[in-house]
């Protein structure tokens, strides 16, 4: 078994991203600047948003945080989001999610700026993705690409079953995996698929995505299988600080044993999803420059 270290990976890109925002900064007086939005105070993605932060520091590039009280109206939230479409000095933002209930998420992505939407979420930029267009990529499913990039695993003409259909990961995954380039023929399944371990046993690429912990147990694999675990999710843990631990979709310990890739849980599609954020970023900078040009 081969760990994919997406820690280690990301810690590379970070440094590539790095001296591409040193350069950025000693030829044009505007640093790369990312703002992330982020409602209510959700523990989970507080977390998420600060280690964003973080990461950006650790690059150069700028980043900044708006926050806005649970209760904050749609209509208030879009004024807002318009208000950032229309700053300059933003060269991309996401605005983390999930909304409180009575936010309509979708709405919200509409009203987002598709040359600033660095999360890639606002349909104009998922079709072109759909259409193998250049655009802005989600994070999560670039990360799952270039940490399959890096370890030059190859994808094509693989069975890849995606698990879960969400519009984060499970679809555009699915998507990407299919496209010239990677080659997979792809399988998504779902909460209604039927013959899901059939499908599992069979494929040579499980990329997992529900949210559901060790949910994915050795006798739904094949040996060699590269496996491929985004999922994340906090079970208590009283033996723990934070009262909690993290877990995968993926029983690890088991699967290992017969996977010849697999992806750590914290440490393997994480930390690649932060770093292609800040590629993303670094990508809406030199958009913005050439519009403003
Ligand atoms: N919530 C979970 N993943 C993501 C992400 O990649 N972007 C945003 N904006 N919210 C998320």
């Amino acid at each position: 078994m081969n760990l994919l270290e997406g820690k280690k990976v990301a810690e590379t890109i970070k440094e590539e991203l790095k001296l591409k925002v040193d350069k950025i900064k000693n030829t044009s007086h505007r640093t790369p600047h990312l703002k992330a939005v982020l409602v209510g105070n959700n523990g989970a993605s507080l977390t998420y948003v600060n280690n964003k932060i973080t990461a950006c520091k650790k690059v150069g590039i700028r980043s900044t945080l708006t926050q806005f009280e649970s209760d904050i109206t749609e209509n208030s939230l879009l004024e807002e989001i318009k208000k950032i479409n229309e700053d300059n000095d933003i060269d991309g933002y996401i605005v983390q999610l999930p909304l409180p209930k009575h936010i309509d998420e979708q709405k919200v992505i509409n009203e987002i700026s598709p040359q600033k939407d660095v999360d890639g979420f606002h349909p104009s930029n998922f079709g072109k993705m759909a259409l193998g267009m250049p655009t802005f990529i989600p994070a999560t499913p670039l990360g799952i690409i270039e940490l399959l990039d890096r370890y030059k695993i190859d994808t094509s003409s693989k069975q890849c079953v995606v698990l879960g259909r969400s519009h984060i990961v499970g679809r555009p995954i699915s998507i990407l995996m299919s496209q010239k380039g990677k080659n997979s023929t792809v399988t998504v399944a779902h909460s209604k698929t039927t013959n899901l371990q059939e499908l599992t046993k069979q494929a040579d690429i499980i990329i997992s995505a529900l949210g559901i912990p060790e949910f994915i147990k050795d006798d739904m694999v094949k040996e060699g299988v590269v496996v491929i675990d985004v999922g994340i999710t906090r079970v208590t843990d009283k033996t723990k600080l934070k009262g909690y631990s993290l877990k995968g979709d993926v029983d690890f310990e088991a699967v290992s044993k017969k996977a010849s890739y697999i992806t750590p849980v914290p440490g393997g599609v994480g930390p690649m999803t932060i770093v292609m954020l800040l590629y993303n970023t670094i990508r809406a900078w030199e958009l913005n420059q050439k519009s403003n040009a």
